[in-house]
């Protein structure tokens, strides 16, 4: 190629890359650029080179694209919580049902997939029903903020700078969660600086306050808040539960995680409750669940419900079938489609999902779903029964190669695939493909201003289809 790293060059990029940044093919090199899009002409400077591809940060923005809008959070750039606030929504759905598409076609080599356009998210701002903020006692400054005392410097409580774990950027206000939550966080952040007990060292790992955690009900319109910890200290933190409490009627859970860990994980190795509860109610639809600090629960909660409506379309239930649901978590596929089966068993590694699973049957008055504990690469091999249809949800990584194997073994007639990530998506239904013809994909908006995208895939049996090929 005909460039080398320090080299300034100015370009138009031409695509999105999934990541989410800006993809420009020079020398039919391909060069990404981060916060660039479609259409932008810019200036820019290589920082890394390497066999197949390069990266280049902008220096100046010599044209902005036609897609381009302005950002409504100041971070916008700066953070690592979203990073297409400056594209068009319906450019970000359009990049994201690409994604989708162009996985299938390249990674899993399915040809003829019909991949219907994203479901947009109700909302595009305020969607989030959970926050997590860290601590730090360095804080990110950012160009445009005004120059600081030492002291202001030592404090940070809020997101990331993308892709790094010890840049914490002091955020004010962040537009992923609904106003309350902006300002239980000017409130907390007050009551930690005015302690003078030290915020938590990313790098040192001395001191006491490490993140915020802040659980929305949106059914409910109801707060937990969660103070992650490195000790216990009631004594410090009581008041503080008590003054939220009592000056915000919405808060009803204050909760204490405490953890001695060095990771940046947000989950304490006890809980303390504070004041109030410490669970709060959430609905999907009519169905009613209880959330803990450490529940697994869909951070969009009307989201959430778009995405078990289609699983509940493509699972096509008349009352009679049995569904084995891979990957159930707290039970909320099963939930969902309890109603509409003669049987719905979950399978999932987590002990405290299943516990949850089970007390939110009991809440919902479900009695035909039932959970097994343990790892699916052992547990799915102990079902004896062939599902009439199955549901498959995994984490990122998506399907362990083993757990493919037994899946094709067992071949229910009617697979589920529920994925959070169009790459591992594509590998799996490739996998599948010779078995499964992949009738349709739907993605699902839950996370706007990220590229991240969620995708429902229904695979047909070939046999039951008398033979159709996706090649
Ligand atoms: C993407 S979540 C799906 C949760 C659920 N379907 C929902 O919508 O809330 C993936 C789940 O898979 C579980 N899991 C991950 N690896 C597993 C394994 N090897 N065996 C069983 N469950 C696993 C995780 O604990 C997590 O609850």
């Amino acid at each position: 190629m005909g460039f080398k790293k320090g080299q300034v060059l100015e370009f138009e990029v031409t695509d999105l890359a999934f990541g989410g940044k800006g993809l420009a093919k020079l020398d039919g090199f391909a060069l990404f650029v981060d916060q660039a899009v479609p259409g932008d002409q810019v200036s820019a400077r290589v920082i890394k080179m390497k066999k197949n591809y390069a990266e280049a940060r902008i220096l100046e923005l010599l044209r902005p694209s036609g897609h381009r809008i302005p950002p409504p959070c100041q971070y916008s750039g700066h953070c690592g919580g979203c990073k297409w606030q400056f594209l068009a929504y319906e450019k970000q759905l359009e990049y994201k049902t690409r994604h989708v598409a162009e996985s299938l076609e390249h990674l899993g080599l399915i040809k003829d997939a019909v991949v219907h356009p994203a479901l947009p998210s109700e909302r595009i701002f305020g969607y989030r029903n959970k926050m997590e903020f860290s601590c730090s006692d360095r804080r990110w400054v950012l160009p445009f903020e005004p120059a600081a005392e030492d002291a202001e410097n030592d404090f940070a409580l809020g997101l990331h700078v993308p892709g790094t774990y010890h840049k914490v950027l002091d955020t004010r206000a962040c537009l992923l969660q609904p106003e309350l939550g902006n300002q239980l966080l000017a409130r907390v952040r007050d009551y930690i600086k005015q302690s003078g007990v030290p915020v938590y060292g990313l790098r040192s790992h001395q001191g006491f306050w490490r993140f915020l955690m802040l659980r929305h009900s949106v059914a409910h319109d109801r707060w937990m808040v969660n103070i992650i910890t490195a000790m216990e200290d009631r004594k410090l933190l009581e008041p503080l539960a008590a003054e939220l409490i009592k000056a915000f009627p919405q808060v009803q859970a204050v909760v204490n995680n405490v953890t001695a860990r060095k990771a940046g994980i947000a989950v304490g190795e006890y809980e303390l409750n504070l004041a109030g509860t410490s669970v709060i109610q959430e609905k999907l639809g009519p169905m009613e669940f209880e959330v803990s600090a450490n529940s697994f629960f869909q951070t969009n909660t009307r989201g959430a419900e778009r995405l078990y409506n289609q699983v509940r379309d493509y699972a096509g239930l008349t009352g009679q079938e049995t569904v084995l649901d891979l990957y159930s978590g707290t039970g909320t596929i099963p939930i969902w489609l309890a109603g509409r089966a003669r049987e719905v068993i979950g399978l999932e590694i987590v002990p405290g999902a299943i516990a949850d699973a089970e007390n939110n049957c009991r809440k919902n008055n479900i009695d035909n779903c039932r959970f097994i504990p343990g790892d699916i690469r052992d547990s799915l091999g102990r079902i004896t029964t062939t599902p009439d249809v199955m549901i498959i949800d995994p984490p990122r990584d998506g399907m362990h190669k083993d757990v493919v194997k037994q899946v094709l073994a067992m071949a229910p007639e009617r697979i589920v695939y529920v994925s959070c990530n169009p790459a591992t998506l594509a590998r799996d239904l490739g996998l599948m493909k010779d078995r499964y013809h992949v009738v349709e994909v739907q993605p699902v908006d839950m996370f706007p201003h990220t590229y991240h995208i969620e995708a429902v895939a229904l695979l047909q049996t070939r046999k039951a289809e008398g033979g159709t090929r996706n090649e």
